[in-house]
């Protein structure tokens, strides 16, 4: 099924829809990239080439496959125009449960009816955005990290109706991207967040009860656990708010009061304080510079 499979449809193209739409052209199939906005998939196709100018002068890729990957990306406004040839689908649009719901009911009607519908949410549940559509057996989780050209998981995750063929497709098309995909079933948070959101939260707990500052705590686990980064630096890159939602549906699924935001991240949020993005969270982030500063209200 894989070996025929060429046109590919991206919904959303903000930071993690360019990135998928990109690896998909550079792999050679024929992405439809669509957006709400016009301003976005301008930005999205100014961002890609960026990235394969990157790819380029580290002698990664050719200039010719540069040609080829923004020649396979076209973009479209409209959904209903943007999917309607397409093998597989990819939906990357803003995380919000009722927006995703809508969209699989709007595409589950114009895309063709062999067509598999993925999702890259973080943490909306597979098995409900299936059930809003008449083809839940084709209704799959399709988790790229960020940044998307760079990260080699996959995390493919099987709502509960999801067709073991559909799943077997989507690891093969995984593969031919060069992605290690790994299979996961549909429980809240999946894999990644599960393991990952406790223990971004469990460092803000350790920050908020006194036990260490910001860079002593981000220092422990990077150099005693060998993680690239530390867990407040990387709810700082993640954002807070998205850290916030992802424990509240692990808390909500589960029932479990362990999963609960610390207060001292959901203050955080309230007040705007949403990491890198708006330029400050247990880190102050200032245009250009690659310092990392921590913020002043935790010095
Ligand atoms: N950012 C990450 O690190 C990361 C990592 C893994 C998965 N995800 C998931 O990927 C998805 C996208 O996240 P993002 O960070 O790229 O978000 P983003 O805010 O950067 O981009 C979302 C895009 O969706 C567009 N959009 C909104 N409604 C739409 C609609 N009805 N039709 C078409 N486009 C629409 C927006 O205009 C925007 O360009 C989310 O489900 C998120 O949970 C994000």
């Amino acid at each position: 099924m894989v070996q025929t499979i060429q046109t590919i449809s991206v919904i959303g193209a903000g930071t993690m829809g360019n990135g998928i739409a990109h690896v998909f052209a550079q792999n050679g199939f024929k992405v439809t990239l669509i957006d709400v906005s016009q301003t976005q998939l301008d930005k999205a196709l100014a961002t890609i080439s960026k990235n394969l100018d990157r790819q380029l002068s580290k002698g990664n890729i050719t200039e010719e496959l540069k040609q080829t990957c923004l020649q396979n990306i076209t973009t479209q406004t409209s959904l209903s125009a943007g999917v309607k040839n397409a093998q597989v689908v990819v939906e990357a649009a803003t995380e919000n449960e009722a927006l995703k719901l809508k969209i699989f009911k709007e595409i589950d009607e114009v895309a063709p009816v062999d067509c598999i519908l993925a999702t890259n949410t973080s943490s909306i549940s597979i098995t409900k955005i299936a059930a809003v559509t008449k083809r839940p057996a084709q209704i799959i989780g399709m988790h790229f990290m960020n940044p998307v050209p760079v990260m080699k998981l996959v995390e493919v995750i099987n709502g509960y109706a999801t067709n073991k063929k559909v799943t077997q497709t989507i690891v093969e098309l995984c593969k031919k991207l060069g992605k290690i995909p790994c299979e996961v079933n549909d429980y809240p948070g999946f894999i990644a967040n599960r393991i990952l959101m406790p223990m971004i939260n469990e460092a803000i707990y350790s920050l908020y009860e006194g036990v260490a500052d910001v860079e002593e705590i981000d220092t422990v686990m990077k150099l005693g656990m060998a993680h690239p980064m530390g867990p407040l630096q990387l709810a700082d890159f993640i954002g807070l708010d998205v850290c916030h939602s992802i424990l509240k549906v692990l808390q909500d699924g589960f029932g479990n009061p362990k999963y609960a935001p610390c207060p001292l991240l959901s203050n955080m949020v309230a007040a705007g304080f949403l990491g890198a993005k708006s330029g400050e969270g247990f880190y102050k982030y200032v245009a250009g510079s690659k310092e990392l500063v921590v913020s002043e209200r935790f010095v």
